[in-house]
């Protein structure tokens, strides 16, 4: 009998001794968790599911079905005003517990500082992604005079360019019996705004009439954004994200981060030589040395953030609002009847004009309420501070549920209706009082406090302004078969996906 007959047996004894005594320890550990998480855990007073308060599962998994707000406001429909969604994250819907958490700050920094949400872990985050109070309030100082009434008065000729553009493609090609893909379109008028408006760069959407590869290959990463976001619960498991996004997407996403690099840096060595203004001028103005590496890699995630958030919603409440508003007739004949009202020439349709109209702006809010494009919780890290009379101690996240407070009827009477008039003043005559009691006041689209949008004032602005241009020169009409409902056909991921089967059609002068 050799040694290695006496010794194999014993190695296998021992391994199987170590695979038992691991699964023991894991086991127990997870278990003395559980008890912890439910039973001794500072959050477990608050009502929600079971398993949600054990493990992230629960969250991740609601996530991934990109039902996410839908199911948070059955969930707080169910528990009540404070629910916990994971062991350490609570959510709200009351306004003031809103307003308890985005607008409290100290000399300018975030009193709830915003929580590693979606970051793709960039040497540096930018402006949306960014988690640190002094880096944020930094890099909001360069930003905000961008958004000045006099900085966007001087760029409004960048939404008339490409809206003039897109009003031309639609005469030549939207009367067509197959109509147009109408979501596409929107995508690629409002990237190219976006980008020209951010840092110059003409991406030609619109002309050439297809999408950049940047735009196809965020969408094509959609997913994994939302993958990568839950994945950050389950650092041992974060490996698995990557079979979300299949390699041919990471390809293009790679080629077209270069293609982004290479636009950007062209707008830094054209600093000081351009000829007309755009939201990157306040961030390297003119005579302004070759910033260091690392302002290099801030100024570029910055210019990203811009093009998306720059973009993003807009192209989503232009599609919205004509399909909303095709789906309720008189919604429709006011909104067309008002903007034609008020211009007799198509040159006469201005920002200046189109801000002054109420149905549009009242139509503007309503689309925001029905489909709300920002539902993500917009979380936050507790400082250790009172949120809506809960003590939340230090380092609970802390989510706002804003898709769930516009479907509340506390809130809005027919909350599941799309009816513009609900925002409109009582001297209108399409005020309608039985809306009076609305919670108007208590609605933030764009947030509040120091990380609010610093982009409100010109998204209504480039929003009127398309829908105005658009309606003013067209009857709009769906294509038959079509109707659009948030609850069944959108899906939140990185973005709101949005339906694609936006043929729209008979578009007449
Ligand atoms: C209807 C249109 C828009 C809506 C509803 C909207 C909504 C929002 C919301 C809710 C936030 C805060 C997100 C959070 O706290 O997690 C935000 C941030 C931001 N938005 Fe908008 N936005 C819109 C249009 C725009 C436009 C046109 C721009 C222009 C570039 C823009 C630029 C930004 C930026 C840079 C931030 C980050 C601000 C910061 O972190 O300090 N947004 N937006």
């Amino acid at each position: 009998m050799g040694i290695a007959s006496v010794i194999e047996p014993l190695k296998e004894a021992a391994a199987t001794y170590w695979v038992v005594i691991s699964a023991i320890t894991v086991s127990v550990y997870a278990l003395f968790r559980c008890i912890y998480n439910l039973y001794f855990h500072p959050l477990a007073k608050y009502p929600g599911p079971k398993i949600a308060a054990v493990s992230n599962s629960w969250y991740a998994y609601q996530w991934i079905t990109g039902r996410y707000p839908i199911v948070i406001a059955e969930t707080l429909k169910q528990y009540g005003d404070v629910v916990r969604i994971g062991p350490n994250i609570l959510v709200f819907i009351t306004p003031k517990a809103a307003a308890d958490t985005y607008i409290p700050s100290v000399k300018g920094l975030e009193y709830f500082p915003k929580a590693d949400f979606i970051s793709l872990g960039w040497p540096d985050q930018g402006i949306t992604w960014e988690t640190d109070p002094v880096r944020h309030h930094q890099k909001a100082k360069w930003l905000l005079p961008a958004f000045s009434a006099k900085s966007l008065k001087e760029k409004e000729w960048v939404m008339h360019k490409y809206t003039d553009i897109f009003v031309k493609s639609m005469k030549e090609l939207g009367g067509q019996d197959k109509g147009i893909e109408l979501k596409q379109w929107a995508d690629w008028l409002a990237m190219d705004i976006a980008a020209d408006l951010g840092y110059s760069r003409e991406m030609h959407q619109l002309e050439e009439m297809r999408p950049s590869p940047y735009l196809a290959s965020i969408w094509a990463a959609n997913f994994f954004v939302t993958m990568h976001t839950n994945a950050k619960k389950f650092p041992l498991l974060s490996w698995m994200q990557y079979f979300s996004v299949p390699p041919s997407v990471i390809g293009s996403y790679v080629k077209a981060i270069g293609a982004n690099r290479a636009a950007f840096m062209k707008r830094v060595e054209a600093r000081g030589k351009t000829l007309r203004p755009d939201h990157f001028d306040k961030l390297l103005p003119a005579g302004s040395p070759m910033p260091s590496k690392a302002d290099l890699q801030s100024l570029e995630t910055v210019c990203l953030h811009l093009l998306l958030a720059g973009y993003e919603p807009i192209s989503s409440s232009f599609l919205c609002i004509v399909a909303y508003s095709l789906q309720h007739e008189e919604s429709y004949t006011r909104l067309v009847s008002e903007i034609r009202g008020a211009f007799e020439n198509y040159e006469d349709i201005t920002v200046e004009g189109v801000v002054q109209l109420k149905f549009l702006h009242a139509t503007v809010m309503e689309q925001l309420r029905v489909a709300v494009v920002g539902a993500t919780g917009q979380p936050r890290v507790s400082p250790g501070a009172t949120v809506d009379g809960h003590y939340i101690p230090k380092g609970v996240e802390i989510q706002y549920a804003n898709y769930a407070f516009t479907r509340d009827p506390r809130y809005f009477h027919d909350a599941y209706s799309f009816r513009p008039q609900r925002w409109l003043p009582q001297d209108h005559p399409y005020y309608d009082p039985v809306y009076a009691k609305d919670a108007r006041d208590d609605f933030h689209p764009w947030s509040q406090g120091v990380r609010s949008c610093p982009g409100m004032v010109l998204s209504l602005q480039e929003t009127k302004l398309i829908v105005a241009k658009v309606l003013w020169s067209f009857d709009v009409e769906m294509l038959p078969g079509q109707h659009v409902e948030y609850e069944r056909d959108f899906r939140m991921y990185g973005m709101l996906e949005k339906p694609d089967l936006w043929d729209m059609g008979k578009w007449e002068n």
